[in-house]
């Protein structure tokens, strides 16, 4: 382990101290190696590594065993950010129990740090069992994509007074179960502030405003990888392009025969040549 690898409690303490905490996704060694390079303090393998890697539609069909993969490959990289690997759909809704036995494999199989779970108020008990077991738990509320369908879509919460009350229940249920920071996504920038003001552990956003103890985006959206990144997503960097060009460079340095040159090629004695 780095010996300044990033502590839970280093990041709780972001919320009294005021230093904005910096989280990214990896879902890969080179990914994680290059993210913590550039000294983010926390990495999620996300289960958006459906949408960025597999190309599917939602983050619903994701299996534990994927999450698993993904995050063993990201520990590789011995990142001095702390870890967090996302409990996919379905893994922690069919009670407490089964949810702490799939978090004790994903985090002693992984080696991460912490779990992500996705969930409010109703899966506050399954939080709390979890952290029970000594595994920290980052949380997840307001557009919660593996309840996309139950949300009615991808969109923003939290618009109308009802709709409202309840992220806030949501984000208090589950930091008094134990979280030790909470994901608000997509939520209006005037409610992740008054959430952030009224809870005691930081708020990470991600299309939540400026309002939060740090932010956390999609690798892919933040470097120009993504096909249809979120209106909420920044970028900085347009490595599509950059990909294609270096790509369309190789191809056409193949087909003209400028590549490869002795340069990139292995010598062979001439006098062993002539025996064969
Ligand atoms: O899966 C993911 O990448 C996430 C972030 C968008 C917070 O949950």
């Amino acid at each position: 382990m780095p010996k300044d690898k990033v502590t839970i409690h280093q990041l709780k303490a972001r919320k009294q101290d005021g230093k904005k905490i910096c989280a990214v996704t990896a879902y890969d060694y080179t990914s994680a190696r290059l993210v913590d390079e550039a000294g983010v303090d926390l990495i999620l393998v996300g289960d958006s590594v459906a949408n960025t890697v597999m190309g599917l539609e939602s983050t619903v069909p994701v299996t534990l065993g994927q999450m698993i993969y993904h995050g063993e490959t990201v520990m590789r990289a011995k990142p001095r950010a702390l870890v967090a690997v996302d409990m996919p759909f379905g893994s922690v809704n069919d009670g407490a129990g089964r949810a702490v036995n799939r978090a004790v494999k994903v985090f002693k199989r992984t080696g991460a740090d912490a779990v992500k779970i996705e969930g409010g108020k109703g899966l506050a008990p399954v939080v709390e069992a979890v952290v029970g077991s000594c595994i920290p738990v980052v949380g997840h509320v307001g557009l919660m994509p593996q309840y996309r369908a139950m949300l009615g879509g991808l969109k923003v919460q939290g618009k109308e007074l009802e709709a409202a009350r309840r992220i806030i229940e949501d984000a208090q249920a589950i930091a008094a179960a134990g979280v030790f920071a909470i994901v608000l996504e997509a939520v209006p920038a005037p409610l992740a502030e008054l959430i952030t003001s009224r809870i005691d552990v930081p708020t990470i956003g991600i299309g939540a405003g400026a309002g939060c103890d740090g932010q956390i985006l999609v690798l892919h959206d933040i470097l120009g990888l993504s096909v249809r990144p979120p209106k909420f997503a920044g970028r900085w960097a347009d490595l599509g392009d950059e990909m294609v060009r270096a790509v369309s460079a190789y191809r056409e340095a193949v087909r003209s025969g400028s590549f490869p040159t002795a340069e990139h090629s292995f010598k062979m004695d001439k006098t062993i040549l002539a025996k064969l």
